[in-house]
């Protein structure tokens, strides 16, 4: 009878929450890719977008946020969320323990370093974890996806069908405005 009452406590008491942050303009399946090999890991995954992003985004802070609630809607322990201002701020208020980030080449490896030992100097209590996305999206990144789109390439395969076609209508309606 005590086991099985501490048992849930202990669980309880262990639930890992890791942040996966980003400003996901869209998200390709190298994130999600990332998004899936967190969630076997932590207890529970927030997708954290960044709303106050220096760049100017493709997609509005309200589209982004539907693109991944919807590829996420049936991975039970993941949520997604958004903030402002420092990541290790949002990452308190939500009692995370853990910031995931992807690395696939070296050449993310300088600023990745510099954020995760920045955030280390602003938190030390929070860790950064680098994982690797499956090799066949190694090169992907929301960048290159939004450049091939707008030349009319295909981004088939490099971000789930329903980013694919939603890229597609914002690309058409980007040239009609123009
Ligand atoms: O997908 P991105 O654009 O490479 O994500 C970058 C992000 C959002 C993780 C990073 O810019 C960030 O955490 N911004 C919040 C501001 C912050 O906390 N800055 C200090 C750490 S460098």
């Amino acid at each position: 009878m005590r086991v099985a009452l501490v048992r849930p406590l202990l669980r309880h008491m262990s639930n890992i929450l890791a942040i996966y942050p980003g400003s996901f303009d869209p998200i390709t399946n190298g994130h999600f890719d990332l998004i899936q090999r967190s969630s076997r890991i932590f207890d529970h995954l927030i997708v954290a977008l960044l709303t106050n992003a220096e760049k100017q985004p493709l997609f509005s802070v309200e589209e982004r946020v539907e693109m991944l609630e919807e590829v996420t809607r049936d991975m039970e322990n993941v949520s997604v969320g958004t903030f402002s201002g420092l990541l290790v701020e949002y990452a308190v208020q939500k009692k995370a323990r853990a910031i995931v980030r992807g690395i696939r080449a070296f050449s993310d490896y300088e600023y990745e370093i510099q954020m995760a030992l920045t955030n280390r100097k602003l938190q030390p209590k929070l860790e950064t974890l680098f994982l690797m996305p499956a090799e066949e999206y190694a090169y992907i990144s929301s960048r290159l996806v939004k450049e091939i789109c707008r030349h009319g390439g295909s981004v088939k395969g490099l971000v789930p069908p329903l980013v694919e076609r939603r890229l597609r209508k914002k690309v058409v309606s980007t040239i009609d405005e123009v």
